[in-house]
């Protein structure tokens, strides 16, 4: 088992390069399902959901290659319309190719995606927005599988603005005849790189980042080159990792707009945070105040950033509530901070923190992804060394984070235990 040694207690000093979105990435790869010819896309982080993801194009028939940060994908050769039960376990996200398939090939079969540790995850949402794009949808023995040829404008209204049913009815509706308007959209940056990407091959889609997206309908879509844009949840953990330890560091490589609902929180916290042309430069500015927050689709604060934030909080004297809106389990890490010596109370979907001076190190799990995040955050500031296991969960995210950390002056190992 593959674990990260951290001994806490040193501030971070110099300054760390922010990789490409993981989650703007995954939905442009599937896009690529739509084009008949071949794409470069640069920026690409080496992350293990990334690799899933080329798997999953390389079962439907794609030519994959990475050279360093940079992907190229030929899908002219994708003869493949079904996805199997394997791969959508291995990664929710895989789901996403569902979108392209039915644009292109106007056929798809997709297993059915399960829940996963942060709450059950349907994709009911998805599925309408197929169905109200005009295709035959069924939901049967695991699949989900849709077929048609629709064409004529369509309005699809989502429940809630779902990030990936926003992506998937996109991808779709930009091979479909007439023009969709998607009210209710999810609006993170995420699905405004999927729009440039898009267009960049030649689709006609404008709104996205607002409520309403039209995306007109075209024939073809063809090569195209991209850059991802970074990710600003990775830039969200090293502002916290830079305020926990009292460092001072330079987040290079961020897009400023996309991250102000993060850095809102952390200056009203009294994390100093200066913006200039070379990126962000966090200071630590102990003692901190207290803050509530509560997650909710963007613009609001994420919830992508909730654990890690809630780990900073831990370590704020007074109270602070965190309030989790989006998923309904997503407080796995609470237990693991408790271990660490955290005081945390859980009452329904809010909880309730109060800061103690000092955290202590011990043997905790990474549960997901951005509860490992908050585990090495409160790391940082713990006396003695934290244990923290099932370190894959970090590292499908986030790329060399131990040796970014080590970088900035972290005693952290990963060790093979
Ligand atoms: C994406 C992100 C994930 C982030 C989440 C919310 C990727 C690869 N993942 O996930 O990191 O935490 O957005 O910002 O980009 N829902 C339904 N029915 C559906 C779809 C969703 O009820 O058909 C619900 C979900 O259960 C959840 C909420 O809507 O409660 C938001 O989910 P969604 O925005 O779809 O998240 P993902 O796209 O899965």
């Amino acid at each position: 088992m593959e674990s990260l040694l951290i001994k806490g207690l040193s501030p971070l000093k110099g300054s760390v390069g922010i990789s490409g979105s993981k989650n703007a990435v995954l939905p442009i790869m599937a896009a690529t399902v739509l084009c008949s010819d071949e794409v470069i896309l640069s920026g690409v982080p080496d992350l293990e959901d990334i690799k899933v993801m080329a798997q999953v194009l390389k079962i439907l028939g794609a030519k994959v290659k990475k050279e360093k940060d940079v992907l190229i994908i030929d899908s002219s050769s994708v003869n493949a319309i079904e996805l199997p039960d394997a791969m959508t376990r291995k990664m929710r996200a895989s789901n996403l190719v569902m979108g392209p398939l039915l644009g292109r090939f106007h056929h798809a079969k997709v297993a059915y995606p399960g829940g996963c540790a942060i709450g059950s995850r349907p994709v009911n949402l998805h599925l309408k927005g197929f169905c109200d794009l005009g295709f035959d949808v069924k939901a049967k023995y695991g699949f989900m599988e849709g077929k048609g040829r629709p064409w004529g404008g369509k309005e699809i209204l989502l429940d809630t603005p779902s990030v990936g049913a926003t992506e998937n009815i996109m991808m779709a509706a930009s091979l479909v005849s007439g023009e969709t308007v998607i009210r209710n959209a999810a609006r993170e940056p995420e699905i405004i790189d999927l729009q440039n990407f898009l267009n960049r091959m030649g689709a006609k889609i404008r709104g996205a980042g607002l409520d309403t997206i039209y995306v007109e309908g075209v024939k073809k879509l063809g090569k195209a080159e991209y850059r991802i844009i970074p990710d600003r949840i990775e830039a969200g953990t090293f502002i916290a990792a830079a305020a926990i330890s009292n460092g001072d560091v330079l987040i290079e490589n961020v897009v400023l707009e996309y991250i102000r609902p993060v850095i809102s929180k952390f200056r009203e916290m009294g994390v100093n945070i200066t913006e200039s042309k070379y990126g962000l430069r966090v200071t630590g500015n102990r003692p901190y105040k207290p803050v509530d927050i509560k997650t909710i689709p963007h613009p609001g604060y994420p919830t992508d950033m909730q654990a890690q934030m809630m780990a900073l909080l831990t370590t704020v004297a007074g109270t602070s509530i965190v309030v989790e809106t989006i998923f309904e389990n997503r407080f796995m890490h609470v237990q693991e901070l408790r271990r660490m010596g955290a005081e945390i109370a859980l009452e329904g979907r809010a909880a309730i923190i109060k800061g103690k001076e000092k955290l202590e190190g011990a043997i905790v799990d990474a549960t997901d992804l951005r509860a490992g995040a908050a585990l090495i955050i409160a790391a940082l500031f713990a006396e003695g060394v934290t244990q923290i296991n099932n370190i894959y969960h970090i590292e499908r995210g986030y790329e060399n984070i131990h040796l970014k950390l080590e970088s900035l002056g972290a005693d952290i190992k990963r060790a093979l235990l």
